[in-house]
């Protein structure tokens, strides 16, 4: 699950390309898009049918099953979740990752948003765990210097990837596809940022313990 209630942190951009990456490898990918903007959805709607497949899941409009056959169900969610909406998000979570912006507007909103996250039961006993990534970084930058300092100091929710600024993601997001999709030479970088994403995502750390 993508999850933080700042907007435009990334959310769609990380949902659709972890889907992208996993129906690359030959995986069952269920798309499951809670925001009524649809935009993982849409991204959907543009992928070519000779793509490797993915199942789009509507949890916008009313509630769905989760789906039993899927080797993975990544959740796309919308900005501004809180309390009762967050808390049943939170339910279907077995690993999240936030996406956090440099910016100092949207470092300052991560702050509450990640305590809230944390301080729910099913995170705090680790049935659902966390991770951070920054977004859109450019890495000579003071403010980039700013979240990378805060992120690190973040306790109980590993700061695990850097995710840089391009437009690599626009490029693959307009065809319905991934950054894992595009030519290698064009992505060598972004799929090297990746990699410790999806390392989280295979190793124990990302699960729940005594699952
Ligand atoms: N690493 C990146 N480099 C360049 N552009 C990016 C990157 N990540 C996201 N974007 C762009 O930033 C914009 C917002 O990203 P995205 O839609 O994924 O955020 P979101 O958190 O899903 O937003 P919302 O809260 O509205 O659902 C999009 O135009 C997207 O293409
Ligand atoms: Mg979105």
């Amino acid at each position: 699950m993508v999850l933080n209630s700042k907007g435009g942190s990334g959310k769609s951009t990380i949902s659709t390309n972890l889907a992208s990456y996993y129906a690359s490898q030959g995986k069952k990918v269920f798309l499951v898009d809670f925001d009524p903007q649809s935009s993982s959805l849409e991204w959907l709607a543009a992928r070519s049918s000779g793509r490797k497949s993915i199942t789009g899941i509507d949890a916008s409009i009313s509630s769905f099953r989760q789906p039993r056959s899927a080797d993975y169900v990544i959740y796309d969610t919308p900005a501004a979740v809180y309390g009762k909406e967050l808390t049943a998000l939170l339910r279907r979570a077995q690993s999240i990752i936030i996406p956090i912006l440099p910016s100092p507007i949207d470092m300052r909103a991560a702050t509450p948003f990640i305590q809230k996250v944390l301080d729910n039961g099913r995170v705090a006993r680790k049935e659902c765990r966390v991770a951070l990534i920054a977004n859109r970084c450019r890495e000579n930058t003071n403010v980039f210097h700013q979240l990378d300092v805060y992120l690190k100091k973040v306790r109980k929710a590993p700061f695990i990837s850097v995710l840089r600024e391009t437009q690599n993601y626009n490029k693959a997001s307009e065809r319905g596809i991934g950054i894992f999709e595009l030519a290698p030479y064009m992505v060598k970088r972004d799929r090297d940022q990746w990699e410790p994403i999806i390392k989280w995502l295979k190793s124990k750390r990302s699960q729940p313990v005594n699952a």
